[in-house]
């Protein structure tokens, strides 16, 4: 077999910190060939865009792609002429025609006291976020003048069905139940989502699905997150609720997620965003970066066995009892990026 080739995106921010963590996880559980290359912040100092073509070429030519994260306050800014970080992940999912972003949700055991929720609501918790990823307001056009300024918001009915036949797939494997969010009340585009998801549910007879308000979906996934097994919901719903859901883990430093749906690879990252607040200071949890490589593994090169692995270090590190500042260690006592790793690396023997 062909030793697969991940090009590493590190990024900015925390993103070099947690994606060179990661490539020694993916060492210890195969061989692989690496490819790295700059996107976001530091791809627009190097060269004054977010992604060029040519990491955009090599990213087509790898069988996966691990990100770190982008942006930070150096590259802030509201004006539209100017080159942004996000730029180079959005050109990137949608030119691998990444347009299923799945984002599973499910507390570690080890963890279930460190979230903000107490233990007896999240417990049991196990959902995914099925997230359209190249549409909706994120893509639609875009018009600014010095007062005022537009994004529309448009789905066709090709790329909603697309969206829910993953959807509905993944609850064959899972629990057999699909709840598409959508704002159906209000909005034209989320009336075509909520026809269209019921039309494809007939194919899939053994799914059940349930449509539910966007505004609701973010109370029921706090007060009643069990009820969840499979949420399809569009593209920017899908960004905030899947920050929401990442609190029932205990922290946004544990939630993974793959992007796929394209010809070529999928793209693999964690959740959370570039954290510059603790960038460089060898802090970050790099659990999620972790989980990504798992799916990465499983989604991405079909190595179900090295994923659960990955996945079974990370639970078990979580369970010696080691905590990263995010999940709530005491202050002085939280593990580093490298003790975490280290933990991990242990645990994969
Ligand atoms: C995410 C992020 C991105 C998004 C940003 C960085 C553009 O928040 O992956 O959830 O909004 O999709
Ligand atoms: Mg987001």
């Amino acid at each position: 077999m062909n030793t697969p080739k991940i090009v590493l995106l590190p990024g900015d921010g925390i993103g070099p910190e947690i994606v060179g963590a990661a490539r020694r996880v993916l060492d210890a559980v195969g061989e692989f060939e690496y490819e790295e290359h700059l996107i976001g912040g530091a791809a627009i100092d190097a060269h004054g865009t977010a992604l060029t073509d040519e990491v955009l070429d090599a990213c087509r030519a790898a069988d996966a792609v691990l990100l770190g994260a982008v942006g930070g306050p150096k590259w802030d800014t509201t004006d539209p002429d100017k080159p942004r970080p996000e730029q180079g992940l959005l050109g990137l999912r949608k030119g691998l025609g990444l347009y299923a972003n799945l984002r599973p949700v499910r507390p570690s055991p080890a963890l279930l006291d460190a979230s903000p929720l107490r233990r007896d609501r999240i417990e049991g918790t196990d959902l995914v976020v099925v997230r359209e990823l190249t549409g909706g307001i994120y893509f639609g056009e875009k018009t600014r003048t010095d007062d005022s300024a537009s994004d529309a918001c448009v789905y066709t009915a090709e790329e909603v069905e697309r969206i829910a036949r993953v959807a509905f797939e993944s609850a064959q494997r899972r629990r057999g139940r699909v709840t598409s969010v959508d704002k159906a009340n209000v909005l034209e585009t989320s009336r075509l989502w909520r026809e269209v998801v019921s039309r494809v549910a007939a194919d899939y007879p053994d799914v059940e699905l349930d449509h539910m308000l966007v505004d609701n979906a973010a109370m029921q996934l706090v007060a009643n997150p069990t009820r969840f097994d499979v949420i399809v919901t569009e593209n920017m719903f899908g960004d905030i609720l899947s920050d929401e859901a990442a609190m029932l883990t205990g922290s946004l430093g544990m939630l993974p997620s793959a992007s796929l749906g394209g010809d070529g690879p999928g793209l693999f990252e964690p959740v959370h965003g570039s954290a510059p607040d603790i960038a460089g200071r060898g802090i970050a949890n790099p659990l999620a970066t972790f989980l990504s490589v798992a799916m990465l593994l499983r989604d991405g090169l079909g190595r179900a066995e090295e994923a659960g692995r990955v996945e079974r270090a990370v639970d078990a590190a979580l369970e010696s009892g080691l905590r990263t500042a995010d999940l709530g260690a005491p202050e002085g006592d939280a593990a580093t990026t490298e003790q975490m790793t280290e933990a991990v690396l242990g645990a994969l023997g």
